[in-house]
């Protein structure tokens, strides 16, 4: 129990380094939650510093679900019945600390860099084919919130073709949950079409 704590710990840590907010403060000076959606993502980042700094986020933030996954891997290793479990926690808790960072006053992004990392570690295949649906929407619509929100809605769907552990199944339908949830403003704004459509022009 003391390890799947220490997975906890170590992921949330890990996860608070919200890479549009260690970026724009460190390299531009300026908080992007300031700009735009006020949203501590890389798309907001594209919106409000540009093309580098976003592809620099985009990097950060994978890296971290990566790193927290195999972070919790080294430290609980395969438990008997309920297999990775330190690493599905430390995964879990990158998420929440992207989206709640204790560096950065708990206001950080909604998690969909970090959750598609973490669900491309454990399970790529699924992961990728979700990933081609959100290149899909959103280069029809131009609106990354919907790629986000279509692609993570059919995550569970597409996992049911595969054969993956119930405790990654319930974890990712939690993660799912979580990224709708955290998109709320982006939905009301979808329905008013209000929702800004993303543009890779730069500022
Ligand atoms: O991943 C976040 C994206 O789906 C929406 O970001 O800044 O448009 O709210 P934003």
């Amino acid at each position: 129990f003391g390890k799947i704590v220490l997975c906890v710990v170590a992921g949330y840590l890990l996860g608070s380094l919200n890479g549009s907010l260690v970026i724009g403060k460190l390299f531009y000076k300026k908080d992007v939650r300031m700009y735009g959606s006020g949203n501590a993502g890389a798309t907001n980042t594209l919106r409000s510093l540009g093309p580098k700094a976003a592809a620099a986020v985009t990097v950060v933030d994978l890296l971290k679900g990566i790193l927290a996954c195999l972070i919790g891997q080294l430290i609980s290793g395969y438990v008997e019945n309920a297999g990775y479990v330190g690493m599905y926690a430390a995964g879990f808790a990158a998420v929440l600390g992207h989206n709640w960072p204790i560096f950065f006053g708990f206001k950080g992004g909604k998690g969909v860099l970090t959750t598609f990392a973490v669900i491309l570690y454990i399970t790529p295949l699924p992961a990728l084919i979700c990933l081609g649906i959100f290149i899909i929407v959103v280069a029809v619509t131009r609106y990354v919130s919907l790629g986000s929100l279509i692609a993570s809605v059919c995550w569970p769907v597409v996992s049911l073709f595969f054969n993956i552990p119930t405790v990654l199944r319930v974890l990712g339908i939690l993660m799912v949950l979580l990224i709708v949830a955290r998109h709320k403003d982006n939905i009301v704004r979808l329905k008013n079409h209000t929702e800004k459509r993303i543009s890779f022009k730069g500022n």
